[in-house]
């Protein structure tokens, strides 16, 4: 049986995605931390309104988690206009994303998750479309083939992507906006669960959600899930309540570590040790020793792993610090 994965799981349950349609804040001023995004994104929104025109395309990048989604959403309602929603992978032919961008109201919101995924056949078609807001299209084939110019509604494209490193250059450069989602204070994820645990009529501590907050990733999607499954624990064990002893109980349970790290981040990293000897050793290895894909690897557990100094990239691939052998209570090898 596969073993539920509290922390860094990729893949998401219906519970999950109806949870966090319920929790997303709906407004700028109610979106915690990211103050840099957040300061630059109100002045290009108010700039934008004041010229009755639509916003510059936005590009968000950073790890799952983060905040890319909720932001396009609320791109979408404080500039007033509507959010139409795709992804890269979703998008097969140049057709398919014509067929979108006709069906645009003037000033809408186009929302393309995973956008480094698109294939280049239908970049090609985006790249006009971003521009100079019009559409190229080939009619027909061979010597009688022509090409149309169409024009399209002035739109927003939001693109949200965990790995900028691979978008091509000329589809990066059509973004007058590109900002990068950072992983969030303790202070931020803190106010965060206390928001949700609101939202959630959940009465909860302030030593507990600083707990969850620790405990998080620096990621608001994996505070909020610990604190679903935290209330879990109150509501069976305890009286509802959420307590810092009754958090703490239920993450030891819930085999979270006090650094937030997971039994997958486990393996990763005794696995290096105890087969690289700390290493350096390259991505696919790790994934094939502990059997994962080396892309989720890259995306979901070693951005944090490498935020708080617990992996190091190196040309010859990735090493464990002394940190990790702290961490375990391990003897720091002296090769
Ligand atoms: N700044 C924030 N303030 C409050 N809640 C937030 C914030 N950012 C994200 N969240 C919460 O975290 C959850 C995950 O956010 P979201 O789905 O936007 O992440 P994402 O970056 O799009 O992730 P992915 O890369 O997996 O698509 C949402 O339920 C949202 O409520
Ligand atoms: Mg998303």
């Amino acid at each position: 049986m596969e073993e539920e994965r509290i922390v860094s799981g990729e893949t998401q349950r219906e519970e999950e995605k109806w949870a966090e349609l319920s929790l997303r804040p709906q407004r700028l001023s109610q979106y915690i931390g990211q103050q840099t995004v957040k300061d630059n994104l109100t002045v290009f929104i108010e700039a934008a309104k004041m010229r009755e025109e639509c916003l510059d395309h936005v590009l968000l990048y950073g790890p799952p988690g983060l905040g890319k989604t909720t932001l396009a959403m609320i791109i979408s309602n404080e500039m007033n206009v509507n959010l139409r929603t795709t992804a890269g992978p979703a998008i097969e032919r140049p057709g398919d994303l014509a067929a979108i961008l006709t069906a645009l109201e003037p000033g809408d919101v186009l929302f393309i998750d995973e956008i480094h995924r698109l294939n280049r056949a239908v970049e090609e078609v985006l790249y006009p479309a971003m521009e100079d807001f019009c559409l190229d299209i080939v009619i027909g084939k061979g010597p009688s083939a022509r090409s149309v110019r169409l024009d399209l509604p002035p739109f927003t494209l939001v693109g949200a992507t965990t790995r900028a490193g691979m978008l091509s250059a000329p589809l990066r450069d059509r973004f007058g906006v590109v900002s990068r989602l950072e992983f969030y204070t303790q202070e931020d994820l803190t106010e965060i669960v206390s928001r949700t645990a609101d939202v959630m009529e959940v009465n909860i501590d302030k030593k507990a959600s600083q707990e969850i907050a620790r405990r998080s990733r620096g990621t608001p999607r994996i505070a909020n899930r610990l604190l679903r499954r935290v209330r879990d624990f109150a509501q069976v064990r305890g009286n509802g309540e959420v307590t810092f002893q009754l958090a703490s109980e239920a993450l030891v349970l819930l085999q979270v570590d006090k650094e937030g790290l997971d039994h997958i981040d486990h393996k990763l990293l005794i696995g290096l040790i105890e087969k690289f000897r700390g290493g350096p050793v390259g991505l696919d290895t790790i994934a094939a020793t502990i059997g994962e894909e080396s892309h989720t690897i890259e995306d979901v557990y070693e951005p944090y792993l490498l935020q708080i100094g617990f992996l190091q990239r190196t040309p010859r691939g990735r090493m464990v610090t002394n940190r990790v052998y702290n961490h375990f209570n391990l003897e720091v090898p002296d090769y």
